[in-house]
């Protein structure tokens, strides 16, 4: 049987599954990164806040009145603690409402008013550098007036943003490698996910097209809608195939026997009578019935190949003892015209795996044909011999040949510009090419260089005899 050509494939299942999985992955490896890089920046932030304040307020500390004079002590160990991180740039001042005591005097200030307890941290651009600062207030007491003095620090924080940018580098690092974990895993767990389609799929592939029972293999609960739509495809198939059976088997029975009976009777009434007016309708009468019964039979023929070929069964067939009996039917036909048919190559037995019933019938309109467009004694030659792994059966005579113009023959219903006197339907080429065809062989018709024609058919050798 020809394979059904199959739809043509869409997307992968599988393919899609991976990229998916990896395209999310990746999704989340660039929002572990960002998250990674802010959730750093927040925590080292919040800790150099913590040493900024205590760094203010141990300057704030250091301020003393000495005989109405402000002192400062500046704390260095702080100011190196602050350096620690990275190479900070640390500026601070210290002013009070008159203006700067001491310090930075273009240092930013605070938009608001600084406590005494705790610092107001800012930011601001100084100098070409984004600085973090924080400022605070300290009251001492200047001889009779208290002085308010407030005392800002700043720093760069250079050290803080390598630490945010190292410690997203290595989230996006571990990220990364867990997205090459991806992609097996991803490829492992689509395998899994297809694994029963693929067993369900080989399950139907593995069967012949003779097994038309239901499928009943384990399948997964998504896929039980797909096996119940095949199942319900299935018994339809096999209720066609009943039906087209029924139909061929009992019509080869229905019709053809009564047309044969039919035509005796109109036979033997010609016979009978001698009135010419009678015997002239009766001849019509024949030549109509033989014509219908042949359709008839081509027809059914037709459609057991067709039949057959898609329930192909192939099985040792004997070609050369198949087409001596052909022969022998044929001969009986041909003899009342005085053709010779003769046989050459069928001495040696040639077997071929096949259907015999269908290589019958497709010899029998090969030399149905050969016998049918010769004329009276005309010869008929059959030979059988081995080409290749093929056995090659050709059917010549020296007939009323081909004519060039002619499209095809084998199509159905076709038939020669040059045989309207002589009775067919034009099936015997189409019935021969669909076995050729259902066996992987081929059929050829050539017109012979110097009269007739040459009908080649070509079937594949049983691979034991090849
Ligand atoms: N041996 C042959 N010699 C000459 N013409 C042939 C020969 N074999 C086939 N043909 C041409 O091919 C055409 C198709 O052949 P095919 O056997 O299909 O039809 P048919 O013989 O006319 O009808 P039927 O269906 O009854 O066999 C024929 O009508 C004829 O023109
Ligand atoms: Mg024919």
């Amino acid at each position: 049987m020809k394979p059904a050509a199959a739809s043509p494939a869409g997307f992968s299942l599988r393919r899609r599954l991976v990229w998916q999985f990896a395209a999310l992955s990746l999704l989340l490896v660039v929002a572990l990164f960002f998250a990674v890089r802010f959730a750093a920046e927040r925590a080292s932030r919040a800790s150099q806040d913590a040493v900024l304040g205590a760094a203010v307020i141990s300057v704030g500390d250091g301020i003393r009145a000495v005989e109405e004079e402000l002192e400062l002590d500046l704390p260095y160990a702080t100011f190196s603690m602050l350096g620690a991180m990275g190479n900070e740039r640390i500026f601070y001042s210290l002013s009070t409402g008159d203006g700067l005591v001491t310090g930075y005097d273009d240092l930013p200030q605070p938009q608001v008013t600084p406590g005494d307890l705790s610092p107001v941290f800012y930011g601001a651009d100084y100098r070409g550098s984004r600085l973090r600062l924080a400022a605070l207030t300290r009251r001492v007491l200047l001889g009779q007036r208290i002085e308010e003095i407030t005392v800002v620090l700043g720093q760069t924080r250079y050290g803080q943003a390598a630490i945010a940018r190292d410690t997203a580098r290595s989230a996006a690092w571990i990220g990364l490698g867990f997205l090459a974990l991806t992609v097996p895993v991803a490829l492992w767990a689509a395998r899994a996910v297809i694994r029963p389609v693929d067993r369900l799929a080989e399950a139907v592939t593995r069967r012949g097209p003779q097994d038309l029972r239901p499928v009943l293999h384990p399948a997964p609960r998504e896929l039980v809608p797909l096996m119940g739509a095949l199942n319900g495809f299935i018994a339809r198939l096999r209720g066609a195939l009943q039906l087209a059976e029924t139909f061929i088997f009992e019509a080869a029975h229905r019709i053809r026997t009564p047309l044969s009976l039919v035509r005796t009777e109109a036979e033997m009434a010609l016979a009978e009578t001698t009135d010419e007016a009678l015997r002239q309708r009766l001849r019509r009468m024949v030549r109509a019935i033989g014509e219908s019964s042949r359709s008839a039979n081509q027809i059914l023929d037709h459609a057991m190949v067709l039949y057959r070929s898609d329930q192909f069964m192939a099985e040792p067939v004997d070609v050369a003892a198949l087409a001596g009996s052909v022969l022998r039917s044929v001969r009986a036909v041909a003899e009342m015209r005085d053709i010779e048919m003769r046989a050459e190559g069928l001495d040696q037995p040639c077997p071929v795996l096949g259907d015999a019933r269908m290589i019958e019938v497709a010899l029998r309109n090969i030399l149905d044909n050969a016998v049918k467009f010769s004329p009276d004694e005309g010869n008929v030659l059959l030979r059988l011999s081995r080409d290749g792994g093929m056995a090659r059966i050709e059917v010549t005579d020296q007939g009323r040949g081909l004519v060039a113009g002619d499209a095809d023959l084998t199509g159905r219903f076709r038939r020669g510009s040059n045989v309207g006197d002589v009775v067919g339907s034009g099936l015997g080429l189409t019935i021969v090419t669909e076995v050729a065809a259902a066996h992987g062989g081929r059929f050829t018709l050539s017109p012979r260089p110097e009269k007739g024609t040459c009908a080649t058919l070509f079937l594949p050798l049983s691979s034991a005899s090849a």
